[in-house]
């Protein structure tokens, strides 16, 4: 048997259908890069903004067909659009085989078991091989949920409140997907560093083991080369996570920062707990500590209230921060949101000012992708010819690579977003 997975949105959603696979895996069966062969559709969705979900229904809808075709075939829903519309969804697609919520994510081996209808005997239960795509960087979520309630944001009623795992759980998953080949590790969460964990305490002069202190941990298995996480939240940003990031040689000097609005106003009404002055400051102090550091945000323009003032500061704020490169949404009204009652704003103005963020934002990120051009990168290798730098530049390559190997590449040309490099 064989299954194909589909999987919208985040990072997150995509370690959630890793680990599905894994699961899935365990029980005997092959993933498949092909629908046709596949007997069990696995379709990860993804709610957190209005088009995300429509895609991912779209898909469903197109999957009755699919169903149809060979007797026995199976769609499984899963993840945060699952969560939200569980009423709906056996309404409206009627032929879904199993709905697994977000939040149930953890139960979806206990409730694909019946689905599959077979029981794993030991020799199955050997360690999976992890899902395509993750053999040489991998992810391993280490909380799930979020404690804030950013205004725009469905991700906490669809994720529920903060878990975070175990210290000793993560290394085991850490030391098993090294065991498997992996090289790179991204610890994974929803503000990754607001993690910690009291069950090791004692361990640590009567305080919970932090995200500092993770950071130290995982760099501490052998034979990890790479650590990244994702994504922080400004306010832990602290001056522990900021040391062990300059200390710990493994940990890559990148780092994913929302901001979200450059206004303090919109940043206040959008609950994000720090303003323009604090996040400006907070780059400056990631950037002393690690000069090589490139850093990346999320921007949403046309969040509700937001006036040309507003958003003239979140263009001052993008020249400011000298991102390297940043996603620019444009609000959408999530229903169940504490902002789902302002009145939103024309499309055309949110399509507007898109427009001119983008802009700014993708000449900045031409500029200083440009400064690494004749410049020699250590890449890691994680297919025939891509790898990444420190920096998570995605880099094409020219010579002789295998994946998994460290390479010096030369930059040689770095006009569009994926780089071009050649081996020394
Ligand atoms: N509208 C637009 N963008 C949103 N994001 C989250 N919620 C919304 C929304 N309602 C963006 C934020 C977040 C990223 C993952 O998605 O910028 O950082
Ligand atoms: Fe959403 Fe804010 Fe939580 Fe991020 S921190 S998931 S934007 S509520």
């Amino acid at each position: 048997m064989k299954f194909f997975v589909r999987t919208y949105g985040c990072q997150m959603n995509v370690a959630d259908s890793n680990e599905m696979g894994r699961h899935l895996k365990d029980r005997g069966l092959a993933l498949t890069e092909n629908p046709d062969e596949a007997s069990i559709m696995l379709v990860n969705t993804c709610t957190v903004r209005h088009h995300a979900e429509e895609r991912a229904f779209s898909e469903i809808g197109r999957l009755k067909k699919w169903k149809a075709q060979v007797p026995g075939r199976k769609i499984v829903l899963t993840g945060c659009a699952a969560e939200r519309t569980k009423q709906h969804i056996e309404d409206r697609f009627p032929y879904i085989d199993l709905v697994v919520g977000a939040k149930s994510i953890v139960e979806f081996p206990s409730m694909v078991e019946e689905l599959i209808n077979r029981r794993a005997t030991d020799d199955e239960l050997d360690y999976a091989v992890p899902a395509s795509g993750d053999t040489i960087s991998s992810f391993v979520t280490i909380m799930r949920g979020c404690n804030y309630s950013c205004t725009y944001c469905i991700v906490p009623s669809v994720r529920g409140r903060e878990i975070y795992q175990p210290i000793d759980t993560i290394l085991g998953e850490v030391r098993d997907r090294v065991r498997e080949g992996v090289r790179e590790i991204t610890l994974l969460g929803q503000t990754v560093n607001s993690y910690h964990d009291s069950s090791r305490n004692g361990g640590n002069r009567g305080r919970d083991t932090d995200f500092s202190d993770l950071l130290e941990a995982v760099a501490a298995v052998d034979g990890i080369q790479r650590i990244r996480f994702m994504s922080p939240h400004p306010y832990y940003m602290t001056s522990r996570v900021i040391e062990s990031m300059a200390r710990v040689q493994q940990v890559c000097e990148s780092l994913h920062l929302p901001v979200q609005s450059g206004s303090t106003s919109m940043l206040k009404k959008m609950a994000r707990n720090y303003s323009r002055d604090e996040y400006i400051r907070l780059i400056e102090r990631l950037r002393t500590a690690m000069p090589e550091m490139t850093i990346s945000t999320d921007i949403i323009v046309g969040f509700p209230g937001e006036t040309e003032a507003d958003f003239q500061q979140t263009l001052s704020l993008i020249e400011e921060a000298q991102f390297d490169w940043g996603f620019i949404f444009k609000y959408s009204q999530r229903d169940g949101t504490p902002a789902a009652d302002l009145p939103c704003f024309p499309t055309e103005l949110i399509e507007e000012r898109h427009q001119e963020c983008l802009a700014v934002s993708d000449r900045i990120a031409l500029r200083k992708r440009s400064n690494l051009a004749g410049s020699l990168q250590e890449i890691l290798v994680e297919d025939d010819s891509f790898g990444r730098n420190r920096g998570n530049y995605k880099v094409h390559i020219t010579g002789n690579v295998r994946p998994g190997e460290t390479v010096m590449a030369r930059i040689t040309d770095a006009e569009r977003p994926t780089l071009e490099g050649s081996v020394e």
